[in-house]
């Protein structure tokens, strides 16, 4: 899979996808991130990126040359699956979603700064427009690394034990059940018998009943989901 993120603010992505799982994902070579400054592609004086906004208003809006050029430079290139928009508007990001672009081979990613991008570009060349959650940041690069993350684990051969993104929570729409580790006992604070007895079967259901137990205790719409 490749990713292309876009961003007037690349600096905040130099860290996100140089550690852990992504790191070893691109060492693998399943996965390759880059990031484009949205300012290279500005052919204006000051290589500006973004103008008042028509009809008045505070903020300024990100234009669409610079995007767009971007956009067709990488798309001269390869064919992209998703051009992506990060914004607090979009369809909220759950699992099903990350699920399903884990399976994409090249994906754009456009981060949006001030008051958003120009509404032609969220019309004629995004093809889909993510929201983290019900809150707003001040750009979409943090959004565009919560989304990456969630996709790339999901590649298969990117975690190493291939079943333990199977168990994560939501990835059933059930929360996990919880986990331990060595001390067994921690000054009287005991790890469950069950989880000691070495019998998988009754391992297994243990860990299935609490899952359920959280999920109706915590989020219980869940559980809903599931029925339906
Ligand atoms: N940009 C600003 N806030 C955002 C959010 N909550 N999700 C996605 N992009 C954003």
């Amino acid at each position: 899979m490749r990713i292309d993120i876009l961003s007037a603010v690349p600096e905040l992505l130099s860290s996100p996808f140089s550690h852990s799982i992504l790191k070893r994902a691109a060492n693998k070579g399943l996965f390759e991130i880059y990031v484009h400054n949205i300012r290279d592609f500005s052919i204006l004086p000051h290589k500006q990126i973004d103008d008042y906004q028509f009809g008045g208003g505070a903020g300024m809006v990100m234009m669409i040359e610079p995007i767009l050029r971007c956009i067709e430079h990488l798309s001269s290139e390869r064919e992209y699956d998703e051009i992506i928009f990060l914004t607090p508007d979009g369809e909220l990001l759950n699992q099903s979603i990350a699920n399903q672009l884990s399976m994409k081979g090249n994906l754009i990613l456009v981060c949006g700064h001030y008051k958003g991008i120009d509404e032609r570009l969220r019309e004629h060349i995004i093809t889909k427009e993510i929201s983290i959650g019900n809150y707003v940041l001040s750009g979409g690069e943090l959004p565009a690394a919560v989304l990456v993350d969630s996709i790339v684990r999901l590649i298969p051969g990117v975690l190493n034990d291939e079943t333990s993104a199977l168990s994560d929570s939501f990835q059933d729409d059930l929360l996990s059940a919880p986990v331990y580790t060595r001390p067994a006992d921690y000054n009287g604070w005991k790890v469950p018998d069950v989880l000691l007895s070495g019998h998988k079967a009754n391992i297994d259901i243990w860990r299935h009943e609490k899952a359920v137990e959280r999920t109706l205790e915590r989020r219980p719409e869940l559980l809903k989901n599931k029925q339906n």
